[in-house]
């Protein structure tokens, strides 16, 4: 008894934490930011110090934002878990709220703990996802949970973003001081990214997994522009971990539908990748002959758990699957808009498909794009949608003549 009243006052003081905290906006950063506070005056005590603030602000805003789920959400046991991890993060970095940020002993514990939150929050993509499956299967979906479970998993999962990405710079720069595997990134950065190299690697990473499953796969046809340098190859500053992402997904995808559609045929149009630089994005295309979908479709590929595959098996000693968590494309636009790019989908029914990732050229314009729980964002999980306000067409064209003849 004792132990329940102890751990229920535990309860009510951290959510008065939560509630403090998520008064406060996120800071967003921007790349150039991030390059130069890891490349000049890279300084654990710093680092320390703001993030023992930005984290606990980022945690309490999303926080506020999943006690806002529907009830019978929340008690699935999949978004507990999920909802558990969150609260002892919370708490982890809050143990360093008054300490001395000029003891290495601290700072060097801090790291620790950060170290350790990264590796709690590894699996929350899927498990969100099962909690979600599960209230959907019990309790069945309607246009509007759908429309408010989106909204609520691309603010989720941006958020997961940007707060990994504030860990990962963390631990890379005082972690293990050099990252062996990229001497040159700072932290998980690239200021010279070759994008077309990162291209070539997703291409290749995809095709083995196409080669797997069809046992064959299109070939890759590579082109790239250089508006601003030209003949240069083009680079940017950006974090190579999200560009393979977004490009191995695309890849995928254009490689199922190639092979889909062509079935036993010996010979597949390849698939086209093209890079541009401008002046303001840097764009890369991945187009396919696979015959395209319908424009009907195309706003639906991007929601969570949509997909046309069969359901791969939950099975770690299996291979990874080609396609069929549905989680593809809404992530890789997600990772496309943290930097304040986009992701999109042009489809050319009955030939094929061009998906399109834009990226911001310069590193002061590529600036964390971050949710804030504000009066905004709570009126969307509250508010009773009405009627939409266009027409919705009938099935049956009106007779026309009725009219005419009065
Ligand atoms: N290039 C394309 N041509 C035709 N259909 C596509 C293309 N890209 C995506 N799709 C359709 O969109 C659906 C969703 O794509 P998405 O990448 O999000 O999930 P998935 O590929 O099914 O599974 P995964 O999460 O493993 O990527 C696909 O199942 C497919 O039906
Ligand atoms: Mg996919």
């Amino acid at each position: 008894m004792r132990i329940l009243r102890a751990l229920m006052k535990n309860a009510a003081a951290v959510g008065k934490q939560v509630d403090f905290y998520s008064r406060f906006s996120p800071s967003p950063l921007s790349m150039k930011q991030f390059l130069d506070f890891g490349s000049e005056n890279a300084c654990e005590k710093m680092s320390f110090v703001f993030l023992r603030q930005e984290l606990p602000v980022r945690l309490a805003n999303i926080m506020k934002e999943i006690s806002l789920l529907p009830d019978n959400l929340l008690k699935t046991p999949s978004v507990r878990l999920v909802q558990g991890w969150y609260m002892q993060s919370f708490q982890d970095i809050l143990e360093f709220k008054d300490k001395d940020a000029d003891d290495d002993k601290v700072t060097h514990a801090f790291t620790d703990a950060v170290i350790k939150i990264r590796n709690r929050h590894n699996d929350v993509v899927p498990t969100m996802a099962q909690g979600v499956v599960e209230y959907k299967e019990s309790y069945g979906t309607d246009p509007i949970t759908s429309q408010n479970m989106q909204y609520f998993l691309d603010r989720f999962y941006m958020s997961r973003i940007s707060i990994r990405m504030l860990l990962n710079q963390h631990t890379l720069l005082f972690g293990d001081k050099v990252n062996p595997a990229h001497p040159k990134q700072i932290g998980s950065i690239d200021p010279h990214c070759h994008v077309t190299d990162v291209v070539r690697d997703a291409y290749e990473n995809a095709r083995n997994l196409c080669d797997r499953y069809y046992m064959n796969s299109p070939e890759l046809v590579l082109e790239e522009f250089n508006a601003k340098e030209s003949g240069k190859p083009i680079s940017v500053g950006y974090v190579p971990s999200h560009l393979y992402h977004m490009v191995f997904e695309l890849f995928k995808n254009a490689m199922r539908a190639t092979m889909e559609l062509y079935g036993d045929s010996l010979e597949y149009p390849p698939v086209q990748a093209h890079v541009a630089l401008g002046l303001e994005d840097l764009t890369i295309k991945v187009s396919d002959r696979g015959g395209g979908v319908p424009l009907r479709k195309i706003d639906r590929l991007f929601t969570y758990t949509y997909s046309t595959a069969p359901m791969p098996l939950m099975d770690s000693s299996r291979a990874t699957p080609l396609a069929g968590f549905g989680y593809g494309l809404p992530i890789s636009r997600l990772y496309a808009r943290y930097f304040q790019g986009d992701l999109k989908l042009y489809s050319l029914e009955g030939f094929g498909t061009d998906a399109v990732i834009y990226i911001r050229a310069l590193s002061t314009e590529s600036i964390e794009r971050l949710p804030v729980y504000n009066k905004s964002a709570w009126k969307n999980y509250k508010t009773i949608h009405e009627a939409d306000d266009w027409c919705v067409p009938s099935k049956e064209p009106k007779d026309m003549t009725t009219f005419r003849s009065s």
